[in-house]
Formats: structure tokens, C-alpha cells, sequence
């Protein structure tokens, strides 16, 4: 939810802003700027729309600008819509001598705005972020602190998140970032250093950063980085380093990320499963999951969002099933606020491919504090979930960019399934044999799914014939309706066209009234237990004149004939088969969206790290 970057150097910061700017973009963007050091003061351009229209206004209209020290931010709305007056940096002061990029939101910015304003202040914006940058002048003005006292000062009076950068014209070779629960890492170079929302942007210039705390305030100089807690003291940070490089986070000949990451999926199945399978048992890393604790847990709560929650609900399936534990997926932005009953021997898991998500993050810290062990099961290393969890089950993904998620999510899944199975095992309800085999259906996983994208043609070639629908729904039972929430939410989020999940027998208990000749149905039938039940709501929208694509196993018995399509899946476990049907249902949305002309790796309105509530 909005990317920031800054830099300061020897060597002309603009490409480098430009750069960053671009690999944070999937982070929100609908309005991009950037704020530069010049001989004259200040410079800052902005512009509604993407990095692209920001690179163009630069060119057309400020050839000249050069400068080694700036910052930039990609904006993804919240407090006033995308213009170029909303769009960050913001000026602090009527001389413009402070610059300000925001991540986060400010809660108490009304009030703030109004003493401001009673000071004098003329706000040009809606923002919330326009508030920091006139309470940093308002603080700094006819002071000798440095910047820094003056943004721990005025940090100290914000209500809300934040990740900041921010600029004075008095410094012009440094940065003061700042942060309460939005990401910033420090990438560390020589005789430079950069600010960043992710490590995407600093990567093609270092692979050593600094992650940020909550609460600290850091001032970066080309050849030095001073971190201060909220007390003005120092603060010695661990350096890390990355362990991927630029390659990953580009397209590699796709003409999409999405489709690429969908491509990369056995690769990120086998990545999270392998090393955690050892002599046909399951083995953890250093995580917390002890036997003990295993052996112990009373109730489970899957907590996440929209494609995590989606995971956590397979999830939620496949451990009751295996594990005769009381199993909830919970939606984490309920979660938090609902007073939820969580005992001390509950094992909470949390689902995050950012590590970041804000609500997930609060669901998180709300199970901790009832005494519940937290397990996160997260894509980016060193994310805060990831951190502030009791421990983590890395799924080893790599970076995903297009804002959909694909191989996250697989990812997710197959975590979720060796927690499944080991404690399963711990509680002795299947037999060393019986995981010996579960975890050689796992080590399979990755070429099951191999062989599931080979129908990537087909689904090309069906997403052509239905890509005009203005309505599609998804049924399925049990998991397969898991698996259908997740195949809804991937066509209608890169798109746009309106589609739902049901389970199948609940179709008819009022939403069947919206099936009209011609309506796309996707049926889901996994489980051989199920089918005769699935095909007898296939039935009920067949004979309401929808057209019907059926996603099955090579085991399924009933009649074909009254669907239009049918896309058989690799034999697997019936309880991993979410794992395979979600495959071809990620290539028909990225191929209907295609075929709309939609932008499939940034869809309207979306951002990938929702760092806001
Ligand atoms: C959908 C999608 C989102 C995320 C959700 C949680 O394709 O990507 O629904 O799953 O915003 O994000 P993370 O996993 O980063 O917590």
C-alpha cells in the first residue's frame, strides 16, 4: 500500500528513484512523484497515474533535473482520490522546505490539520500525509534540532501507521526515515544508501540492508546510517543480506508476471515441501511446532485475508479432516474486533504472503497477547508477521509481483499441509507408514502440478469462448468450494468481471435465481465422495441454460454430457487436490483478463501489501 524510496549518493538519483519507483509499483498506482535536491532548492514532481506518466512529465518538462539526493513514492489512495494534488511528496511550510512521503494512515490528522491551520498553515491537499509534512515544519521552524529530533518530535504526536521519508532543504544530502507498522528497509551501499518499502527497489543497487523497527527513526547520509529508537538513542541494527537476486523480480520473456509466477508454482511447491521432508517424516525448522506443543493444542484459528484466508479455509478442511481438531479460517479484519474466544492452548497460524497485511498483523498480535501460540506461514523474509510471530514456516515462493497471487498461495497450501500431517502424526492418529506415504504424495505435489499447467492451451482456448460473460459463478463442495472462493476471487480481481462462489448445494437457496441462459458456471468435483451430489447441482444450473465447465479428477463417474468442457486433473490425494484445481482456474482468469485487455499484473484499484485497515 504505497511504495517509497529515496536516495542518497554521488551519482545522479533520479534513474534510480525511476527505477525503484517501478518494482514498488505493484504496491499501489494511481499517482506517482518524486522529490529531488537541486542547486535552486527543492524540486518535486508529481502526476496522477502511473511511474510511466511520472518518467514522461520528468522529461518533458524537467530535462534538466539532476540531483544525488531524492525521494519518491507510488500512491495508492486513501485519505482524498488519485490527482495531482493528493499525489506525495508534500511540501511542509509555505516555503516548501520539507518534503514528505507517506505509507500508512494518520488517524488523527483532522485535529492535527486544524491546529496547523489555526497556525497558518494553507493545506493544499486532502491528504492525511500534507498534516506530517506542515506539523515536521511547524516543529522545525526557528529551532536548532536537527531533522530528526524534529520528525521524532512530530512522530511522537501521530496517531495511526506510518512509513516516512522525509527531506529538508537545510540537510540536502540526507533522509530521516521513520515507522509504526508499514515497512521501510535501509539498503546499505557505498557512498550511497537508500530507503525503501521493499527490498525490490534497493536490489539492483545493494544486497545489504536494514529492516526498521516500529518506532525508530533512522537519518541516512551517502556514507553513513544512524538508527535512533524512540528515545533519541542509538540503535545497532543486524545487517542482512538478500539471498535472491534482480532476475527473480523480472519477467523473464512473459509477457506477464502473473503468468510467469503461475508458471513458477511446482517450483514454489517444491521449494516449501522438500527440505521439510526428511526420511519420509516430516522436520520443521526451529519453529516452535515442538511435539509437546503439537500434542497439546486445543483449537486452531487460521487467521488471514482475502487469497490467505482462502488458503487458511483448505487449510481449516484438510486439518479437521487429518487431525480431528476443531479447526477455524477466520477472516483477520473480523477476527480482531470480534472478541474472539481464544484459549492458551490454541495454535493461531497465520497466513501472509507480505508479512505485512495490517489486519492480519492486529489478529495476530490480539492471539499472542490471549496466550495462543502464533505460527506464521509467510513468503517474505523478515516481514513484520514474521517477525513478531512466536514462529514461522517460510514457504519459499520467492518474490511475487503481479498483485494477484499464484504461487503464494500454492505455497501456502502445501505449508498448510505439512503441519497437517505432522500433527496428525504427533497425535498418533495416522501411522509411520501412513505418513511415510502422505509425505511421498507431498514430494509429488510439485510434478502433479507440473503436469496440471499443461493445460494451459485448453484454458486459453475457453477463456476465448466465455471471456464476454458479465457473470460467473463457482461451485464446489468442501474443499473444492475452498478451492472456488479462491478461483472467483483471481477471475473478478484482475478481470473485472463479477463473479461468486457457492457451495454447491447452497446455489439453490436463492442466488440460483441469477443463472439465465448463457450464464458460465465452473463446477469443482475433487472428491469421489461428492460427485454424484456436485452433478446433481451441475443439473439444476444446466437446465436454467448455464454452460458449464467442469474441473474433475481422471476418477470421475458421473455424466459428462451435460457439461460443456471438462478439464481433468493429475491423480493426487483427494485431500491436496486444491492444490491442482486451482491451476487451470488461475489460467482462465489470467487468460479471460487478457483477452479483456485488462492489466493483469496491476488491477484497478488493488494494491499488493494492504499495510491500511
Ligand atoms: C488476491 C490477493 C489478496 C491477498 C491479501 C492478503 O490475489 O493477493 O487477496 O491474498 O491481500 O495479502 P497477504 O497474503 O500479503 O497478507
Amino acid at each position: 500500500m504505497c511504495g517509497i524510496v529515496g536516495f542518497t549518493g554521488r551519482e545522479n538519483a533520479l534513474p534510480v528513484l525511476i527505477k525503484g519507483l517501478y518494482s514498488l509499483e505493484y504496491r499501489g498506482y494511481d499517482s506517482a512523484g518524486i522529490a529531488a535536491f537541486t542547486k535552486e532548492g527543492l524540486r518535486v514532481v508529481k502526476t496522477v497515474g502511473r511511474i510511466a506518466n511520472l518518467e514522461a512529465k520528468i522529461k518533458e518538462e524537467h530535462e534538466d533535473l539532476t540531483c544525488t539526493c531524492g525521494i519518491g513514492h507510488t500512491r495508492w489512495a486513501t485519505h482524498g482520490g488519485p490527482s495531482d494534488r493528493n499525489s506525495h511528496p508534500h511540501l511542509g511550510g509555505s516555503d516548501g522546505k520539507i518534503a514528505v512521503v507517506h505509507n500508512g494512515i494518520i488517524e488523527n490528522y483532522k485535529e492535527l490539520r486544524e491546529r496547523l491551520e489555526a497556525h497558518g498553515y494553507v493545506f493544499q491537499s486532502e491528504t492525511d500525509t500534507e498534516t506530517v509534512a506542515h506539523l515536521v515544519d511547524y516543529l522545525h521552524t526557528g529551532k536548532q534540532e536537527d531533522l530528526a529530533q524534529t520528525v521524532l518530535a512530530a512522530v511522537s504526536r501521530l496517531r495511526g501507521s506510518y512509513a516516512l521519508g522525509v527531506v529538508s532543504m537545510d540537510n540536502p544530502e540526507e533522509i530521516v526515515a521513520a515507522r509504526r507498522d508499514n515497512p521501510l528497509v535501509i539498503g546499505l551501499g557505498n557512498g550511497e544508501n537508500m530507503i525503501a518499502s521493499d527490498i525490490t527497489a534497493i536490489i539492483g543497487r545493494t544486497k545489504d540492508y536494514i529492516i526498521l523497527d516500529d518506532n525508530e527513526v533512522a537519518i541516512v547520509r551517502p556514507d553513513s546510517v544512524v538508527v535512533m529508537n524512540e528515545f533519541g538513542d542509538r540503535v545497532e541494527k543486524k545487517v542482512q543480506t538478500v539471498t535472491w537476486d534482480m532476475s527473480a523480480a523480472e519477467k523473464g520473456g512473459y509477457e506477464h508476471f502473473m503468468i510467469k509466477e503461475i508458471m513458477e508454482q511446482p517450483k514454489a511447491v517444491a521449494a516449501t515441501v522438500h527440505p521439510r521432508v526428511q526420511n519420509d517424516s516430516i522436520v520443521f525448522e526451529e519453529n516452535g511446532l515442538t511435539d509437546d506443543r503439537l500434542r497439546d493444542i486445543e483449537n486452531i484459528h487460521i487467521i488471514g485475508c482475502g487469497s490467505a484466508l482462502h488458503a487458511g479455509m483448505v487449510g481449516k478442511r484438510v486439518i479437521e479432516s487429518m487431525c480431528r481438531i476443531r479447526c477455524a479460517a477466520e477472516v483477520a479484519s473480523e477476527f480482531r474486533y470480534e472478541n474472539p474466544i481464544i484459549g492458551k492452548k490454541d495454535l493461531c497460524i497465520v497466513i501472509s504472503q507480505s508479512g505485512e497485511t495490517a489486519d492480519t498483523l492486529a489478529a495476530m498480535r490480539l492471539a499472542k497477547q490471549a496466550g495462543a501460540f502464533t505460527i506464521a506461514i509467510v513468503n517474505v523474509v523478515s516481514s513484520t508477521i514474521a517477525r513478531e510471530a512466536d514462529g514461522v514456516l517460510y514457504t519459499w515462493a520467492g518474490p511475487e509481483i503481479a498483485v494477484a497471487t499464484t504461487k503464494a498461495y500454492s505455497a501456502q497450501l502445501s505449508a498448510l499441509y505439512l503441519i497437517s500431517v505432522r500433527i496428525a502424526r504427533v497425535r498418533g492418529l495416522i501411522s509411520i507408514g501412513d505418513e511415510r506415504a502422505l509425505s511421498a504424495e507431498l514430494q509429488r505435489l510439485p510434478d502433479c502440478i507440473e503436469e496440471t499447467l499443461q493445460c494451459k492451451k485448453t484454458m486459453q482456448r475457453i477463456a476465448t469462448l466465455y471471456a464476454n460473460r458479465s457473470s460467473v459463478f463457482f461451485l464446489g463442495r468442501g474443499l473444492d468450494y475452498a478451492a472456488a472462493l479462491e478461483a472467483s476471487l483471481k477471475l473478478k480481481e484482475i478481470s473485472y468481471v463479477h463473479s461468486e462462489a457457492y457451495a454447491a448445494g447452497e446455489l439453490k437457496h436463492g442466488t440460483i435465481s441469477l443463472i439465465e441462459e448463457g450464464t458460465l458456471v465452473v463446477a469443482l468435483a475433487t472428491q469421489p465422495a461428492l460427485f454424484e451430489k456436485t452433478v446433481s447441482n451441475i443439473r439444476e444450473v444446466v437446465s436454467r441454460g448455464a454452460a458449464v465447465v467442469l474441473v474433475t479428477t481422471d476418477d470421475f463417474t458421473g455424466d459428462e454430457s451435460v457439461c460443456q468442457h471438462i478439464v481433468r486433473l493429475p491423480k493426487c490425494l483427494s485431500e491436496f487436490s486444491a492444490s491442482l484445481s486451482i491451476i487451470p482456474l488461475q489460467l482462465l482468469a489470467y487468460y479471460i483478463a487478457v483477452e479483456r485487455s485488462c492489466d493483469v499484473d496491476k488491477p484497478r484499484n488493488l494494491a499488493k501489501s494492504v499495510t491500511v485497515e
